[in-house]
């Protein structure tokens, strides 16, 4: 993984230690590379040199405003999907006019609020959502630019839960109903037909899905014109996957080279958040007890399934190691699990490793979809995040305490109001 690397058997992050910041911050943790973040958003903008083209990094993937600020500094881009990640992007000094929104479901509240802030463009994904754009683009005296995000019947050969362009997935509007959509779009007076674009899915193995989606939407494209509709760009949306396990991952390279298919009067949008931070983070965590039941190996770490869903949601693999390597303990089978009540609670079975109590493990790839996804169950305070730049780190996220967690909670009154008073 490129910012993590072991000096004299010590795990680092660019320069610095990983015990050392366990040891400093606690654990879990997750640590990321500055390094790192922005050579994978380096390596999007060299392959799309020379070609108009907007890289809208994809906020869900990880939402920090620290690393939203390093994107925006180097000219990023940014696909949101709620009012809250459209704050956060403005909290982190990114440009509106290269925010696009999508989502299946954009309140009112949010449309009104982007169209405000003045973002590049929303990616409309019913019928309904138009309508409901042009109305409050009206009431409020504006136009809004619109790209419709249609569903190009692609098989995207991933996880099912993070498909996303199968016909009979909830997302973007049918291909056949496309070209009525953006026409209608063009004709409505509060909105501007900017684009069109599809959204495959996430962790996609090859870029041959791509290439099938662009042909799909070059074909909407030339019926668009023949209508006398034009678009100024297309949008080819996220997705593209890493190597988590060694497995060979396509090359920003190659899907660059697809979009670069679309002609040159066409800007290129690409909506990358996996792929931009996903190997640039490792989630540390600590293990509490090492225990055998029925001749099973458990090795029970401080972090869970709310720091890092992805195993136990996707059955997603991530590889663990020692921080520390050399250690003298037995090599074992291990299903390292977390302490949360679930038996779904791990991050890795049957991996085999040499451990003792109090070993500090990091666990790979978890800069993308580990954080952002992480919650509060079993009341366990979310993990502090970390930044490294060369020999520096930084708390950019301070650990959570259980008073933050209970702030907003109350308890009812001893006795209920008395009649009448409210
Ligand atoms: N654009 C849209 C409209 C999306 O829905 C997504 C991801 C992206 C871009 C970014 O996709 P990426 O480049 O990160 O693959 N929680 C799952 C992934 C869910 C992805 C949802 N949409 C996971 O941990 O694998």
């Amino acid at each position: 993984m490129a910012g993590f690397s072991y000096k004299d058997g010590v795990l680092c992050a660019e320069e610095v230690a990983l015990s050392e910041l366990a040891e400093r911050h606690g654990t879990p943790a997750f640590v990321y590379s500055r390094a790192s973040i922005e050579a994978n958003w380096r390596a999007y903008a060299t392959a799309l040199a020379g070609r108009k083209a907007l890289i809208c990094y994809a906020v869900k993937a990880n939402s920090n405003i620290a690393a939203l600020n390093l994107l925006a500094r180097l000219g990023s881009g940014f696909d949101i999907v709620s009012g809250g990640e459209l704050e956060r992007v403005l909290a982190a000094a990114g440009e509106p006019g290269k925010i696009v929104f999508s989502g299946v479901g954009k309140r009112r509240d949010e449309l009104r609020q982007a169209l405000r802030a003045g973002i590049k463009c929303f990616n409309i994904e019913s019928e309904t959502e138009l309508s409901r754009l042009d109305a409050i683009a009206r009431e409020e005296g504006a136009v809004a630019p619109v790209s419709a995000r249609v569903n190009p019947d692609i098989d995207p050969d991933t996880h099912p839960y993070i498909a996303t362009g199968l016909r009979e997935n909830k997302f973007g509007i049918e291909f056949e109903r496309a070209l009525e959509v953006c026409r209608r779009a063009d004709s409505l007076e509060g909105l501007r037909l900017a684009g069109i674009g599809c959204h495959i899915g996430s962790q996609v193995a090859s870029v041959e899905p791509y290439a099938a989606a662009l042909k799909k939407l070059l074909a909407l494209a030339v019926e668009l014109e023949a209508a006398g509709v034009s678009i100024e760009h297309i949008d080819l949306g996220g997705g593209l996957g890493i190597s988590y396990q060694g497995e060979p991952a396509p090359a920003v390279e190659a899907l660059a080279a697809v979009a670069k298919l679309a002609p040159e009067r066409y800007e290129i949008i690409l909506e990358p958040g996996r792929s931009i931070i996903g190997n640039a983070g490792v989630l540390l965590t600590q293990v509490e007890c090492l225990k055998t039941n029925q001749g099973k190996h458990f090795a029970v770490v401080d972090a869970a399934m709310n720091d890092l869903l992805r195993p136990a949601l996707y059955q997603a693999w991530h590889e663990i190691a020692p921080v520390v390597q050399g250690g003298a303990a037995p090599e074992r089978l291990y299903d390292v699990v977390g302490p949360v009540c679930e038996s779904g609670d791990f991050l890795g079975l049957q991996r085999r490793l040499a451990l003792r109590e109090g070993d500090v493990l990091a666990v790979f790839c978890a800069g993308a979809y580990g954080f952002s996804m992480s919650s509060n169950y079993n009341s366990r305070p979310r993990a502090v995040e970390l930044m490294v730049d060369g020999g520096h780190d930084y708390t950019i996220r301070a650990r959570e305490s259980t008073a933050q967690l209970m702030a907003g909670e109350a308890l009812l009154p001893e006795q209920p109001p008395a009649p009448g008073a409210g």
